[in-house]
C-alpha cells in the first residue's frame, strides 16, 4: 500500500484517536485499512491529524529498549546519590523525593538501602526473575531481591510503566528519578526479553541450584564462529585476548568474567555497559541474537584464547560445571 493512497483512504476518518505512546505501530497493512464506510477507526489505524493529501501518519515513538536495558542494569540521575548501605537505619544520599538518597514506597514511605543501591538489577536480578532466579534464596539468596517475576507476568509495556513509576507492595517508586520516557523505555526491555523479541536469559543460561554461581551456559554455541564474532564486534575495544579493560577492581579479565558471570554478561552485551562506547553488541531477530550470545561464551569458554592476563583473580578450574562442554 503506498502512502499516498493510504492518506486518501484515512481522510474519509471522521474520529482520530489517540495511540498509546508505548505501542509502536505497526505498518498500516491492506487488511488495516479502513473502507470509506467506516465510521471509527480500529485500533491499527494510524492517526491523521490535517486532511491534506499530503498528510503523514504519525509514527509513535519507537521505545528504546537498549536505553531501557541500560538503565535496569545502572540509572543515574542528576543529584541522586542512593543512601549508603552501610549506615543501617539511617537515611545519608542526596537528592530524589526526600533530598536524602532514598525513593518512596507505594504508600509514600521512604525505602531505605539495604544493599540494592535502587538498580533494578538487583531488585530482580540480572535474569529478571526476582526471588524465583539468580538472586533467589535458593541460589545466590541476595537480602534485597524481590518477589516478583518479571519474566512470567503478563503486563503490558504501558501497565509496567505504570506500576515501576508509583512503586508496588515490594518495588519503591521510580516516577521520582525517571521520566516516563525512561521508564517506557524500561518496560519496553523487559517486555522484549520476556516475550522473546530480544533474548531470553533461559536459552542461554539454566539455573542451577549449587553449581558455582548457580547457572551452566546452554548447548548449542559454536566456538570458531563465537570467535569470529569476537574478532569483528568486541577485539577493538577489549583487546584480541580480551585482557585490555579489567573488571571490579581488576579481578577479572574478559574471559575469566564471562567463565563465572555469564548470568551477568548476557545482559552486558546485550545491552552494553551503561555510560561507555559499548552498545548493544547483538544482531537480528531473537533467534539470530541468541545465537551469536551462545557463540560468543563458548569462545569465551577458552581459556588459552581468553587469558585472565594480569587479572588478580582466579580461573575456573578444569571441569568448572560453568562453561560446560565451552570450556577449554
Ligand atoms: C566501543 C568499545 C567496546 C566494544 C565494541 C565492546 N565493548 Fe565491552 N566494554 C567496553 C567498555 C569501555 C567497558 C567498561 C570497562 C570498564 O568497566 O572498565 C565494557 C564492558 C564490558 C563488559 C562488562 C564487564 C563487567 O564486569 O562490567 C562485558 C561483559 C563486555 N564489555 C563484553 C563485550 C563483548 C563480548 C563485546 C563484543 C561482542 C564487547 N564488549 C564490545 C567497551 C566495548
Amino acid at each position: 500500500m503506498n502512502r499516498s493512497l493510504l492518506s486518501l483512504l484515512v481522510l474519509s476518518l471522521v474520529s482520530c484517536r489517540a495511540e498509546s505512546p508505548t505501542q509502536p505501530q505497526p505498518s498500516a497493512t491492506a487488511s488495516a485499512v479502513p473502507t470509506v464506510a467506516a465510521t471509527t477507526a480500529p485500533s491499527s489505524v494510524p492517526v491523521v491529524v490535517t486532511a491534506s493529501a499530503t498528510a503523514k501518519p504519525i509514527e509513535a515513538p519507537v521505545r528504546d529498549n537498549i536505553k531501557g536495558g541500560q538503565d535496569f542494569d545502572k540509572w543515574v540521575a542528576e543529584g541522586f546519590k542512593p543512601d549508603d548501605a552501610k549506615t543501617k537505619g539511617k537515611a545519608d544520599g542526596t537528592g530524589g523525593p526526600n533530598k536524602d538518597g532514598t525513593l518512596l514506597s507505594q504508600d509514600g514511605k521512604p525505602v531505605l538501602n539495604d544493599g540494592h543501591d535502587y538498580r533494578l538489577k538487583n531488585l530482580f536480578g540480572w535474569d529478571l526473575r526476582g526471588k524465583a532466579g539468580i538472586y533467589g534464596p535458593d541460589m545466590m539468596n541476595k537480602s534485597y531481591v524481590v518477589d516478583l517475576n518479571l519474566l512470567e507476568r503478563k503486563d503490558s509495556e504501558a501497565d509496567l510503566a505504570a506500576w515501576l513509576k508509583s512503586g508496588t507492595k515490594n518495588v519503591p517508586a521510580f516516577g521520582s528519578v525517571m521520566s516516563d520516557a525512561q521508564l517506557a523505555d524500561m518496560a519496553a526491555f523487559i517486555v522484549g526479553v520476556r516475550d522473546r523479541k530480544l533474548v531470553h536469559p533461559a536459552d542461554v543460561f539454566e539455573l542451577k541450584k549449587g553449581s558455582p554461581a548457580n547457572y551452566v551456559l546452554r548447548p548449542g554455541g559454536n566456538a570458531d564462529t563465537g570467535k569470529a564474532l569476537y574478532k569483528e564486534r568486541c577485539a577493538s575495544c577489549h583487546g584480541e585476548d580480551g585482557t585490555t579493560f579489567l573488571f571490579d577492581d581488576k579481578e577479572f579479565s574478559l574471559g575469566t568474567h564471562a567463565r563465572q558471570k555469564a548470568y551477568e554478561d548476557w545482559l552486558k552485551i546485550l545491552n552494553g555497559q551503561p555510560r561507555t562506547a559499548m552498545g548493544r553488541q547483538l544482531k537480528g531477530d531473537n533467534k539470530q541474537m541468541t545465537q551469536e550470545l551462545l557463540d560468543l561464551f563458548a569462545a569465551l569458554c577458552d581459556r588459552k584464547a581468553f587469558p585472565k592476563g594480569p587479572a588478580k583473580g582466579k580461573d575456573v578450574p578444569d571441569a568448572d560445571p560453568r562453561c560446560g562442554k565451552y570450556l577449554r
